[in-house]
């Protein structure tokens, strides 16, 4: 296990990481000098995302989101020459493994909606961004972060490749709206990958929503709204306006389900 850096404030971040966590953070390898990898991981007072500081000396961040390995085979290998869109990107892990695999452009968006959760289920009080902004210096990186809400998209007057949508169609009141400014988005022909809150074995293959109460998913977080099947998932892509819809992952993860889906535009 690799030395972590405890969070500030709460100080619930736990201190290590997993060997599931370093699989996935290890595909971005910072390499950062160890005073700064260190640096880092005390300032900034909670990560979402684990990203490898420094290998040699086990320096990784203690990210909150535990198990990623099930999202790595939808991941292209080669983003190279592609417009990406990461929303909802949070620490921004995503953002830059597109750009570390080759994208040419990257622009990562994100309504900073956590603040108000990392507040009431870890007791750590952010400013917002503080995580992205770390990775970004150490990675010398060009990925372009705004601050804004996945539902006025629209001003950005830019279509791109590729989108991820991963993590927040659970977190949004209007998930068919969501998928049509992403549709809106992309280019023709290009590529959303979802991925979102799942239901269980039950209501895996219908085309129902599940409608969750507040807190249930994850205790004092009261922004899950949705879990979805693949039927469901798919009918809302094509009313949004995608010509394909490809199921990819169903998995449940610490007990949670998830699911993974590939939109063509
Ligand atoms: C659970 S996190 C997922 C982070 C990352 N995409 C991942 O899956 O690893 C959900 C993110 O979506 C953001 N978010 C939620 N609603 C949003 C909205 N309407 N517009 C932009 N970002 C939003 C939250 O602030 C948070 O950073």
């Amino acid at each position: 296990m690799g030395r972590m850096g405890s969070a500030r404030g709460g100080g619930r971040q736990r201190l290590v990481v997993t060997e599931a966590e370093r699989q996935v953070a290890d595909l971005l390898p910072i390499e950062a000098a160890p005073v700064l990898a260190h640096a880092a991981v005390e300032t900034v007072p909670f990560w979402f995302h684990t990203f490898a500081l420094n290998r040699a000396e086990g320096v990784y961040t203690p990210g909150a989101a535990r198990d990623h390995r099930y999202r790595l085979s939808a991941l292209p290998e080669d983003f190279a020459g592609m417009s990406v869109l990461d929303v909802g990107c949070f620490d921004g892990f995503y953002a830059f493994l597109a750009e570390h695999r080759g994208a040419e452009r990257v622009v990562a968006v994100d309504n900073e909606q956590y603040r108000l959760w990392v507040a009431s289920r870890w007791g750590v009080e952010l400013e917002g961004g503080e995580g992205f902004r770390a990775v970004h210096r150490l990675l010398g990186s060009a990925v372009e972060y705004r601050r804004m809400d996945a539902f006025a998209l629209d001003r950005l007057e830019e279509r791109f490749d590729f989108v991820y949508c991963f993590g927040i169609l659970h977190r949004v009141e209007n998930p068919l709206g969501l998928l049509r400014v992403l549709r809106a988005r992309t280019v023709d022909g290009g590529t959303v990958l979802v991925e979102t809150y799942g239901v269980g074995p039950e209501g895996r293959n219908g085309p129902a929503i599940h409608v969750s109460e507040p807190g249930e998913v994850y205790a004092r977080d009261e922004f899950v709204y949705w879990g979805f099947g693949d039927a469901g998932l798919q009918r809302l892509a094509r009313i949004a306006g995608f010509s394909s819809v490809e199921s990819l992952v169903d998995v449940e993860v610490d007990g949670h389900p998830r699911l993974m889906a590939r939109l063509v535009a």
